[in-house]
């Protein structure tokens, strides 16, 4: 069995969510089946915001705003585990997100043909701001609302270090490589961030590993609920 992750680094540049994402990968430890991850940079990438033009719903899922959209949703619909990093802005997640979610919500009962689908997605969220209390806790929470949305799974990593997701500051420093510098001298607040960050991603490869042996067992199951078949899809078709 293979279970494979989507890192995504919301922020629209490279920056310290990369980095927290990097660490997440670092710290995941092993496992006795085989992981994969991919990861997808939000710099450079242009992302639109919904036009509620309900194109989608008839054609497949498919967006007629030409940006970068297209591709993301396919990779987060190859993927079993979806694992986002977030750059705090104003206490919420980043315009450029929003976009996503929006029309990745609308354009998901167009691309599994069938509305309500269960995708169960396992989602963890990572996220870090410059100050302490920043909104990391509320900008988390939103990314797992969306999950739930969905019908994703929603995950914690191990307390004492997560309680929702893995929430990091930079100590009020706005440099793109501020958690890095931060790491580097052994502040306990980063340590503890990418500790939570690496347990956040092996529970969440933990719960896709049970999900997709659960698939596997009940395949007739799966296949004869409409609303369950878009896990078998994406489990089949070519990455
Ligand atoms: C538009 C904007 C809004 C921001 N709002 C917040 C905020 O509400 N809370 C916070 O802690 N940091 C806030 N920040 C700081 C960023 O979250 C912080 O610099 C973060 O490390 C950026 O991540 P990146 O390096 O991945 O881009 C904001 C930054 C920008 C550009």
């Amino acid at each position: 069995m293979e279970i494979r992750v989507l890192g995504i680094s919301a922020s629209p540049r490279r920056g310290n969510s990369v980095f927290l994402l990097e660490q997440a990968e670092r710290g995941v430890g092993e496992f006795p089946w085989s992981v994969r991850w991919t990861r997808y940079e939000f710099a450079g990438k242009r992302l639109s915001p919904c036009s509620s033009c309900h194109h989608c719903r008839a054609h497949g899922g498919a967006c007629p705003i030409d940006d970068d959209f297209a591709e993301l949703r396919r990779l987060w619909t190859a993927h079993d585990v979806i694992l986002y990093c977030v750059a705090v802005y104003h206490v919420g997640i980043p315009a450029q997100l929003k976009a996503f979610f929006d029309r990745l919500g609308n354009s998901l009962s167009g691309y599994y043909g069938v509305p309500g689908a269960r995708p169960l997605k396992v989602v963890g969220a990572l996220s870090q701001g410059c100050h302490l209390f920043g909104g990391q806790e509320l900008t988390i929470s939103a990314i797992l609302h969306h999950a739930v949305l969905l019908n994703c799974i929603p995950v914690a990593g191990d307390r004492p270090e997560s309680y929702l997701g893995a929430p990091a500051w930079t100590g009020g420093d706005m440099g793109a490589d501020a958690l890095r510098g931060l790491l580097e001298r052994g502040h306990p607040d980063a340590v503890t961030s990418v500790k939570a960050a690496a347990g956040v991603a092996r529970r969440c490869i933990e719960i896709a590993a049970l999900i997709k042996a659960g698939v596997e067992t009940w395949a007739p199951y799966v296949r004869a609920d409409a609303k369950m078949r878009p896990l078998l899809r994406d489990t089949e078709q070519p990455r």
